[in-house]
């Protein structure tokens, strides 16, 4: 399997969250109980991916160098990269170029949350040739990139923010190129809105007939945060879903030591790092669990 690294992007203005990001990025929002970022980064995380490049502004850098080091603490390896004006979603192949090196990478947003069973990721990542995406049935897809089907399957077309979409398949923000990818975003033209698209990156895959779209299944739950109520939805819905379980989302520390990244050694070192909180406590809980009766 050839070797995956991970973007995450988490520059922009999050304007449509105005006050609350007036002085803090939308990726550093509180999602009930953990920064936004922790969402997508937990993603990578369990997908296996160790090797993770943030892009982000010049402004909230230090915040997120602040939050989350350079991850050896978690066993995987953080690089950042400011961004100085966003000009779309595809430049992060142009800002990660150099990261990204020979090898395929897989893209994320920072506002973008996915729950569930992560099977589907670890598939596209391991069998990923041109490029993978996925497809998520909602009732609003004209807010996103929407992918049409032939009754067969096969992709019709792809269209952002479409005003009469041809499908309810909208395609979440996390995705998986080959290393064409750069020389592909290298060309780009901009968009009329002045951005280089990542619909159009998908489009030349398509044109390609390098492009595979998996329809992501019923079971995986996709929420976006770009508006104050679907933020607030997000956080009502990790806090559900926590509370019942009795388990936390998205805890970082006790995900690099189920995916090995770092020994129970390790673990409890770094558990003495962290101020006294229920957050503690809950990695605290997970070590009695991991430790030998
Ligand atoms: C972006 C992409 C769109 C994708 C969406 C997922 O939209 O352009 O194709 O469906 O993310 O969140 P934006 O962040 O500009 O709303």
């Amino acid at each position: 399997m050839q070797k995956t690294k991970a973007i995450i992007l988490a520059g922009g203005s999050g304007s449509r969250l105005y006050p609350l990001t007036s002085i803090m990025s939308k990726q550093l929002q509180p999602v009930y109980d953990k920064p936004m970022i922790y969402y997508p980064l937990a993603t990578l995380m369990l997908a296996g991916i160790q090797d993770i490049l943030i892009i982000t502004t010049p402004h909230d850098a230090p915040h997120f160098h602040q939050l989350l080091k350079d991850g050896s603490q978690w066993g995987i390896s953080i690089q950042y990269v400011e961004q100085a004006a966003p000009k779309g979603i595809a430049e992060a192949f142009l800002y990660g170029k150099e990261f990204i090196g020979n090898d395929q990478v897989c893209l994320i947003l920072g506002d973008n949350l996915f729950y569930g069973k992560l099977d589907f990721l670890r598939q596209a990542i391991a069998n990923n040739q041109g490029a993978t995406i996925f497809g998520y049935p909602v009732q609003d897809p004209e807010r996103y990139g929407v992918v049409e089907f032939n009754a067969d399957g096969s992709v019709i077309s792809i269209e952002e923010k479409p005003k009469t979409p041809k499908s309810q398949y909208a395609i979440p923000g996390l995705y998986v190129f080959n290393n064409e990818v750069i020389s592909i975003a290298e060309q780009l033209q901009p968009s009329q809105r002045g951005e280089l698209e990542i619909t159009d990156v998908q489009n030349v895959y398509l044109q390609r007939k390098q492009l595979q779209v998996e329809k992501m299944g019923r079971g995986i739950a996709w929420l976006d945060t770009g508006t104050p109520e679907s933020l607030l939805e997000a956080g009502e819905f990790i806090h559900a879903i926590e509370k019942r379980q009795n388990l936390k989302i998205a805890c970082l520390e006790e995900i690099a030591l189920r995916m090995n990244f770092i020994d129970m050694k390790r673990y409890e070192r770094l558990l003495e790092t962290l101020p006294h909180s229920s957050y503690r406590e809950y990695c605290n809980r997970v070590l009695q669990e991991y430790l030998p009766s």
